[in-house]
C-alpha cells in the first residue's frame, strides 16, 4: 500500500494506472476506520482494478460546537487495516492541500432542498461541506466508481444528486449498513459512548425496525408511527432530533401509491449524535 499526502502524488499515481488501462475506485472517509468502512473497500476491490481510500477530517462539514476538534484520529491503526484489506493507495492530505485558500471564503457546492431537510435542518451547511469536499476528491482522483455507505443515507442522496447535476462521470455505489451484533450501526462516534450509553444505543435500530414492520401492516398511520418512534427514543434517555418516514428515492414525505420507503432517525445519546435508517419495500402501495 502506498500513501500520498499531496495532490501531485495522488494525480501522478492515478494517471499511471489509467495509462495502463486500469479502472479506479474511490472510498472517501474521515478515518477512525471500522468494519463499515472496510466493507466499502472490499467492494471497491471487486469493482475496480485499483483502489484509493481518502482519510481527511473535513472541517467545513462540521458546525460550530460540533466535534471537529475531538474527532478521533487513528492513522497508524487505519493504515494497518487498509493494508490488510489490500488497499492500493491511501490519500491522507492535510488541510492546506485541500483548502489552499483557507476554509472561510472558499467556493462551496450546494445541493438544494435535499440538504435542508432531516439532518440538514439540525446541521446547517453540513451537506454543502460534504458535497464540496467530495467534489474535490472526485475531481482529483477521477475514479470510475466511488462508494458510500447507506448509513449516511441522506449524504448518499446528496452526493448522487451533485454528481448528476454537475455531470461528473463516475458511478456512485451505495453500500448496506454494517452493524454491531445488537443492531447498532457502526460509527466512529460510537466511541464517544460509555458502557451504559452503549447498551442503550441499540434502541435506535430497534425503534426503526419496529417502525418498518408497522409500515407493512394494513392501515398503517405514518404520523403515529413517527410519534411512537420519537417516544421510544426519548423513553430510552435519548434526545431525538427526528424520526421520519420518507420516500427512499428523494426523501420527500410519502404519497399514496409509494412503495419504496426509508425510516430515518437522528438522536443524541450523551455526547454522541447517532443516525440510522431502515429501508422498507411495501408489498402494497400506500393507500390514499
Ligand atoms: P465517514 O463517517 O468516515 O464515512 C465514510 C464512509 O463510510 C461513508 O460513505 C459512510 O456512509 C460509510 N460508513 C460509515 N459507517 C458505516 C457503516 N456502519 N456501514 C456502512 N458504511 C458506513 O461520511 C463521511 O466519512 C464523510 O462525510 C465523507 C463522505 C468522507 C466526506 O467528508
Amino acid at each position: 500500500m502506498d500513501t500520498a499526502f499531496d495532490l501531485k502524488t495522488l494525480r501522478a499515481t492515478v494517471r499511471d494506472w489509467k495509462t495502463a488501462g486500469l479502472t479506479v475506485a474511490l472510498v472517501p472517509t474521515m478515518g477512525n476506520l471500522h468494519a463499515g468502512h472496510i466493507s466499502l473497500l472490499k467492494r471497491a476491490r471487486e469493482l475496480a482494478d485499483r483502489t484509493v481510500v481518502s482519510i481527511f477530517v473535513n472541517p467545513i462539514q462540521f458546525g460550530k460546537g460540533e466535534d471537529y476538534d475531538s474527532y478521533p484520529s487513528t492513522l497508524e491503526a487505519d493504515k494497518a487495516k487498509l493494508s490488510a484489506a489490500g488497499l492500493d493507495l491511501l490519500f491522507a492530505p492535510n488541510l492546506d492541500e485541500l483548502y489552499p485558500g483557507g476554509t472561510a471564503e472558499d467556493t462551496r457546492i450546494t445541493v438544494p432542498q435535499l440538504s435542508d431537510i432531516l439532518c440538514g435542518e439540525f446541521r446547517p451547511g453540513h451537506f454543502s461541506g460534504v458535497a464540496t469536499v467530495v467534489a474535490k476528491l472526485l475531481i482529483n482522483v477521477q475514479p470510475d466508481t466511488a462508494l458510500f455507505g447507506e448509513k449516511d443515507y441522506q449524504q448518499l442522496l446528496v452526493i448522487r444528486r451533485m454528481v448528476h447535476d454537475l455531470l461528473i462521470p463516475v458511478d456512485i455505489i451505495g453500500m448496506p449498513i454494517v452493524r454491531e451484533p445488537d443492531g447498532l450501526a457502526m460509527s466512529s462516534r460510537n466511541g464517544y459512548l460509555d458502557a451504559t450509553q452503549r447498551a442503550t444505543a441499540a434502541v435506535i435500530n430497534q425503534a426503526l425496525t419496529t417502525a418498518a414492520a408497522r409500515l407493512r401492516e394494513p392501515g398503517a398511520r405514518i404520523a403515529t408511527i413517527e410519534g411512537d418512534g420519537i417516544a421510544a427514543l426519548a423513553a430510552a434517555g435519548m434526545r431525538p432530533e427526528y424520526f421520519s418516514v420518507r420516500r427512499s428515492n428523494d426523501l420527500a414525505p410519502p404519497r399514496p401509491g409509494d412503495t419504496a420507503l426509508v425510516v430515518l432517525a437522528a438522536a443524541w445519546l450523551g455526547p454522541a449524535r447517532l443516525i440510522d435508517n431502515v429501508q422498507v419495500e411495501l408489498a402494497e402501495p400506500l393507500a390514499a
